[in-house]
C-alpha cells in the first residue's frame, strides 16, 4: 500500500519572492510604455501571476487561458485543446505569457503556435520553472525564474491531481511505497 506522497521543500517562500523581484525587473525594462496583454495559463500560473504583476508598475493587462492536454496520468500526450478561451484580442498586441512549468514543451509550444496565428505585434515566454531534461520539443523562455530537476514538483499554483496548490513553497512530492 503506498502512502499519501509527501512534499519537500525546493525553493522556499523567500527564494520565489527574489526570483519573482528579478523577474519583474526583467520584464519592467522591456515592456516600459507598450502595455502589454499578460496571458496565464490556468490553473498552474494564478500564484505566480498574482505576485509578478503587483510588482510591474506600468499598465498592462491582465487574460487567462485554460488548456487541457489528452494524457495518460502525468504525461502530456501532445494533443492539447484550449478548454477557455480568451476574450481579449490578440492582434497588433505584445502578448506576454505566463507559465507554471515547462516540461516536454509541448503545451507550450502548441499555445505559442496558437497565438501567433492571431497576429501579435511580439509573443514572449515567462515561466516560473523549467525542466530542461524532458524536453521533447525546443522552447524558447524569455524570462525562467527557476530550473527544476527531473521529479515531480508542487506548490505555489503547481498541483499534483488538484492538490498542494495552496503550499508557499515549490516543493518535491516524494512518492512513498
Ligand atoms: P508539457 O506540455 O509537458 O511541457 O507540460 C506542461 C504542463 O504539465 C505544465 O503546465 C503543468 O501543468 C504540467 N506539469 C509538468 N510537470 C509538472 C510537475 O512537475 N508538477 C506539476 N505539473 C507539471
Ligand atoms: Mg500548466
Amino acid at each position: 500500500m503506498s502512502s499519501q506522497p509527501k512534499p519537500h521543500i525546493l525553493f522556499s517562500k523567500g527564494e520565489i519572492e527574489t526570483t519573482v523581484k528579478r523577474l519583474a525587473a526583467e520584464i519592467k525594462k522591456d515592456y516600459q510604455g507598450k502595455h502589454p496583454l499578460l496571458i496565464g495559463i490556468l490553473k498552474g500560473s494564478f500564484m505566480f501571476m498574482a505576485d509578478l504583476i503587483r510588482l510591474l508598475d506600468f499598465p498592462l493587462e491582465v487574460e487567462f487561458i485554460r488548456l487541457s492536454s489528452y494524457g495518460q496520468g502525468r504525461e502530456t500526450s501532445g494533443k492539447v485543446k484550449v478548454v477557455q478561451g480568451l476574450r481579449t484580442e490578440v492582434k497588433g498586441r505584445d502578448i506576454l505569457v505566463i507559465e507554471d512549468i515547462v516540461d516536454t514543451g509541448l503545451t507550450i509550444s502548441f499555445l505559442l503556435d496558437y497565438l501567433w496565428k492571431r497576429k501579435p505585434d511580439s509573443l514572449k515566454l515567462c515561466a516560473l520553472t523549467d525542466k530542461p531534461s524532458r524536453r521533447q520539443v525546443p522552447v524558447t523562455i524569455d524570462y525562467l525564474g527557476f530550473i527544476v530537476p527531473n521529479k515531480f514538483i508542487v506548490g505555489y499554483g503547481i498541483d499534483w491531481d488538484e492538490k498542494f496548490r495552496n503550499l508557499p513553497d515549490i516543493c518535491v512530492l516524494e512518492v512513498k511505497d
